[in-house]
């Protein structure tokens, strides 16, 4: 539970990472689901691009759209006073001209009132970040097994798994560094590949799949709750079954409405004796 509301800076996850405390973050797609998450005392508040397929039922990331983007941010931001809100910016926001990537990158902080943007890739969208950063908007980096680029990557899969492409990861953590992100998330990346990462960076590094070592980690929330969630990665670990506990609900719902138990007399609102009579006529019973 939250013991203060001060809100959490990028300053903030700079100490936690200098003192060794790991850093909760977690997902959140509108206002009462960003509430309970920061309720429960969670740090950084990812919007991530994941509510295409957690929320919007899309096969991919690849669908979201900036619109989508923005909608959610505006929702969790007003349910988020005191988590460092985090929005990552959808497939294709920041490939055009680095000056697009930008104005689109502001967007979200000025429109969605998020306090930093996540990009995935590595060398890459270093002149993003870097312009980004310059302009003051924080990022947050993303490399590893990067969801926008599925496709590409052949599937979800662990990346980094022989030296060259460890020394691949190490090198784009880097450069994100150079170029001015605050943070970087690892993705499906092996334990000991990660904890390398982590050692030779000094922004705090957030893990997805990539062990104990990291700086913080990051789930998303529908899978922390097996709320309607289609695959179980090994990494995930859900710690409610929400999902049954709303088919339940729902299911007994269904059928007290069937039955006509519900709604029983104390959900029922009452006209005035006068106004039942004037509309039954005198002499009617009621029932
Ligand atoms: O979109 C998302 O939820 C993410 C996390 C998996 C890190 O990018």
């Amino acid at each position: 539970m939250v013991d203060s509301m001060v809100p959490i800076t990028t300053a903030d996850l700079r100490k936690k990472k200098a003192s060794r405390q790991p850093i909760a973050m977690m997902t959140a797609y509108d206002y009462p689901s960003a509430k309970l998450v920061e309720e429960a005392g969670v740090d950084v508040i990812l919007v991530g691009d994941s509510l295409g397929m957690v929320v919007l039922g899309y096969d991919s990331t690849v669908p979201v759209t900036m619109e989508d983007m923005l909608h959610h941010t505006k929702a969790v931001t007003r349910g988020a006073k005191r988590a460092f809100v985090v929005a990552d910016m959808p497939f294709l926001s920041y490939h055009g001209t680095v000056e697009e990537s930008v104005k689109n990158a502001g967007r979200l902080l000025q429109e969605g009132l998020a306090k930093a943007v996540k990009i995935e890739g590595g060398k890459e969208v270093v002149p993003v970040v870097k312009r980004c950063t310059q302009a003051g908007i924080p990022v947050m980096g993303h490399i590893g097994l990067t969801p926008q680029s599925v496709h590409q990557l052949g599937g979800y899969k662990v990346q980094g798994r022989d030296l060259a492409a460890a020394q691949r990861l190490l090198e784009e953590a880097q450069a994100l560094e150079e170029a001015g992100a605050f943070a970087v998330v690892l993705e499906c990346v092996p334990e000991e590949v990660a904890a390398k990462i982590t050692e030779s960076i000094s922004i705090p590094t957030i893990g997805i799949g990539a062990g104990v070592k990291c700086d913080g980690q990051v789930l998303v929330f529908h899978d922390v709750l097996a709320y309607a969630s289609q695959l179980k990665p090994k990494f995930v670990k859900s710690y409610a079954n929400i999902g049954k506990t709303i088919v339940e609900a729902m299911s007994a719902y269904v059928e007290e409405v069937r039955s006509g138990k519900f709604p029983a007399p104390e959900h029922a609102f009452h006209a005035s004796e006068e106004t039942i009579k004037q509309l039954y006529g005198e002499g009617v019973a009621q029932s």
